[in-house]
């Protein structure tokens, strides 16, 4: 076997000693970039942190007040500073619908507003839906009537945008009702019960309006 050995393998020319402290000192230093970049980040964060933080918003038709950071989606806000936990956090990105309430009637993914951009508009969850009387939405009486959920942790999103719908369309066809709650994913994919479930509701609805 040859002893000779090969520096283009070895790398063990001053010349290789040096490229490959080269290339440590540019992984170093790549670290050390990107750890300024977090810290630089972070304390941008931390500037906008000293921005108006107590503010109120008007949830389920009460005028809540909370410290909110200028960067937190309404579903934290809801979730961990008003104990508001019905809106469910799936995905945090806008795409299970977990997170939806009405915000002015309309349906939204609570994951993906800021809560300092909802401070005019009227939010409504889950645990709004009841009357004074706590009798339910005839939506959440369609789904104990049909029993439409399995682990029903997407339920209150398909509610909430069940009733955002209905109020476009009281009278769907089931093929428009699904349509109209396309924007909900169940992980139990029990979406025939659900749809049935909502039918339900909408058909309590009308039956509601004109009783
Ligand atoms: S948690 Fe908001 S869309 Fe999934
Ligand atoms: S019933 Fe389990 S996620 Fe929908």
């Amino acid at each position: 076997m040859s002893d000779i050995v090969d520096p283009k393998i070895t790398g063990s020319t001053p010349e290789a000693i040096s490229r490959r402290n080269f290339i440590k000192g540019v992984i170093a230093g790549g670290v050390a970039v990107s750890s300024a970049g977090y810290l630089f980040r972070a304390s941008s964060l931390l500037a906008a942190d000293t921005g108006e933080r107590l503010i109120t918003i008007n949830v389920n038709g009460q005028q809540r007040r909370a410290d909110v950071r200028k960067q937190e989606t309404l579903a934290w806000t809801l979730r961990h500073k008003l104990g508001l936990t019905g809106t469910k956090l799936g995905c945090d990105r806008a795409e299970c619908g977990s997170c939806t309430v009405l915000i002015d009637d309309v349906p939204h993914y609570a994951c993906s507003i800021l809560t300092h951009t909802v401070r005019n508009r009227q939010i409504l969850t889950i645990e709004g839906l009841a009357g004074a009387d706590r009798k339910l939405d005839p939506v959440q009486q369609g789904v104990v009537d049909e029993q439409g959920f399995q682990c029903a942790f997407c339920m209150p999103g398909f509610v909430m945008s069940a009733v955002g719908f209905l109020k476009t369309n009281p009278n769907p066809t089931r093929a428009e009702l699904a349509q109209g709650v396309s924007g909900n994913l169940c992980r139990c994919q029990d979406y025939d019960k659900i749809l049935t479930a909502l039918m339900r509701g909408a058909e309590n609805m009308r039956q509601t309006s004109h009783a």
